[in-house]
């Protein structure tokens, strides 16, 4: 009788255990067919571009996601400003270089990656929450780009770049922000002509506290 009820505990520990991984399994398996978890792991920061700006119905899209982002009280404290408009790239680019002497003019040129469509974002510097409602728009643009095949990479060193010398300031004023925003966050969107691999993450920095 006391081996029969242990071989029935066994085999209960046994089915419950199974069903455990079966669970397991299914929810894995939802994961892989998430399209939305699958960008967000699949997408990267592109830094080698193929030289043709993305098509405007697409950054349309592209934008209309960014501002969907969530955003402080519905504020929408950011300004946004695309430019693909080769020549005018070409000038913010010599106008950095010229206004950094002390940089390599090559550096400094290459600092929006030559990804073929940029997009400038402002902040309303009078809400305190409006960096984070700019980088949750880019966010949204990144990964809604990547869904469509289009790289992009976040930029801050061009940030810094246009706004702290003179030589930029021409252009700044073309980008037509109103008054009192700031430059915030530089987005380069193009088609990837590279795959680079996955960037490790820390998971020690992610604690569940009891
Ligand atoms: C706020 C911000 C500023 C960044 N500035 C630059 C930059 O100036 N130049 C650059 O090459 N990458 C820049 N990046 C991209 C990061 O280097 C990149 O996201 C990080 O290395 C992780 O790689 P992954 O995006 O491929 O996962 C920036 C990203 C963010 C979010």
């Amino acid at each position: 009788m006391k081996r029969n009820l242990l071989i029935i505990g066994i085999l209960c520990v046994m089915f419950a255990s199974c069903q455990n991984k079966t669970q397991t399994n299914e929810s894995a398996q939802q994961n892989q067919d998430n399209q939305v978890v699958n960008t967000i792991m699949e997408r990267r920061s592109i830094r080698k571009y193929k030289p043709q700006a993305v098509e405007r119905d697409k950054m349309d899209l592209i934008l209309k996601c960014g501002i969907n982002a969530p955003n402080g009280q519905n504020k929408q404290s950011w300004e946004v400003r695309i430019v693909d408009n080769p020549e005018l790239l070409n000038a913010m680019k010599e106008a950095m270089a010229k206004g950094h002497p002390d940089l390599s003019a090559e550096m400094v040129k290459g600092c929006f990656r030559n990804a073929p469509t940029m997009v400038f974002i402002a902040r309303d510097p009078a809400y305190d929450f409006s960096a984070y409602d700019c980088g949750l728009l880019a966010e949204n643009m990144v990964l809604s780009a990547w869904s469509m095949g289009i790289g992009s990479i976040c930029l801050g060193s061009p940030v810094r770049f246009l706004t702290d010398n003179a030589e930029c300031h021409p252009l700044l004023e073309k980008l037509g922000f109103s008054e009192g925003y700031e430059l915030s966050l530089c987005v380069g969107f193009g088609y990837p002509d590279e795959s680079p691999a996955a960037k490790p993450r820390d998971w020690d920095k992610v604690k569940y506290i009891d």
